[in-house]
């Protein structure tokens, strides 16, 4: 894992943002997997700046989403096809038709599922996968006690993130309670992870995800497995690593050859 600390949320996001960009550039095509949330959504803004004023073109992305609620129809205001469509696609130069979110209103959620992760083979799977962190250890939707081997499928939202999500809804009750979530399997299967986390909110988690021991009770401490991670984090969420001083020394000696 490799920890980069940044003052701050807008800081880490364009570094992500650039980073992201450099890998699009340099690939002849990609295949991206995203990810939904308050957390991403400054990187993504960094993208639409770049194809803006930069010529980063999506012309030859893919992308699969980590995850989406059942209920909810693409134009719905809270799907993660319309926050996708809404912060990214709908401002870059992106073949819409290459761009997947699973379908929370699919009749039948398993064939759904089987569908989502042939689609990813058949892609030749996610290249760069983009992560958020839940406040109780989710990545994707893969609540705690998700199997650290499971595939896409449909998971039900603890009460903490239901409480966290009400946020972005009219109330509570407005919050779906299903939803269909690359599995912990599927997501480790990406050649690299870029995970952002933000906030003191966010303190607690990292530190588990980062030093604790692994376990489905916190499902990002898998990515401790994972032979090719980033985690973009500010000084709020970082404040708990015990380590904290090393990661920033190993950031700042990094070879020229490593930076990005
Ligand atoms: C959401 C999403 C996750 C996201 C996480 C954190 O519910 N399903 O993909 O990473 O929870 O959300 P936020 O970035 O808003 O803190």
């Amino acid at each position: 894992m490799e920890i980069i600390v940044r003052e701050n949320a807008e800081i880490a996001s364009k570094q992500a943002g650039k980073y992201i960009a450099n890998k699009i550039r340099h690939a002849n095509d990609i295949v991206l997997g995203l990810a939904t949330g308050g957390t991403p959504v400054k990187m993504y803004n960094e993208l639409v700046r770049q194809h803006k004023e930069e010529g980063l073109s999506f012309a030859k992305v893919s992308s699969f989403n980590l995850d989406e609620y059942i209920g909810l129809t693409g134009d719905h205001d809270q799907s993660y096809r319309y926050f996708m469509n809404d912060n990214l696609f709908n401002h870059v130069d992106i073949d819409k038709s290459k761009t997947r979110v699973p379908n929370g209103m699919a009749e039948d959620i398993p064939t759904e599922c089987a569908a989502y992760e042939e689609d990813m083979k058949n892609a030749g799977g996610v290249a760069l996968q983009v992560l958020g962190l839940g406040t109780d250890g989710h990545i994707g939707f893969n609540e705690p006690g998700s199997s650290l081997a499971s595939r896409t499928r449909i998971k039900t939202l603890t009460k903490q993130t239901c409480e966290d999500n009400a946020r972005f809804f009219n109330s509570i009750a407005e919050v779906p309670i299903h939803c269909i979530t690359m599995g912990i399997g599927t997501i480790m299967e990406a050649e690299e992870i870029v995970l952002l986390a933000f906030g003191e909110g966010k303190a607690d988690v990292i530190k588990e995800m980062v030093e604790g021991a692994i376990s489905a009770e916190c499902p990002a401490t898998i990515l401790q497995m994972h032979p090719n991670v980033k985690i973009f984090i500010d000084d709020a969420a970082a404040a708990k690593l015990t380590h904290l001083e090393y990661h920033k020394y190993v950031y700042n000696n990094k070879p020229a050859w490593q930076q990005f």
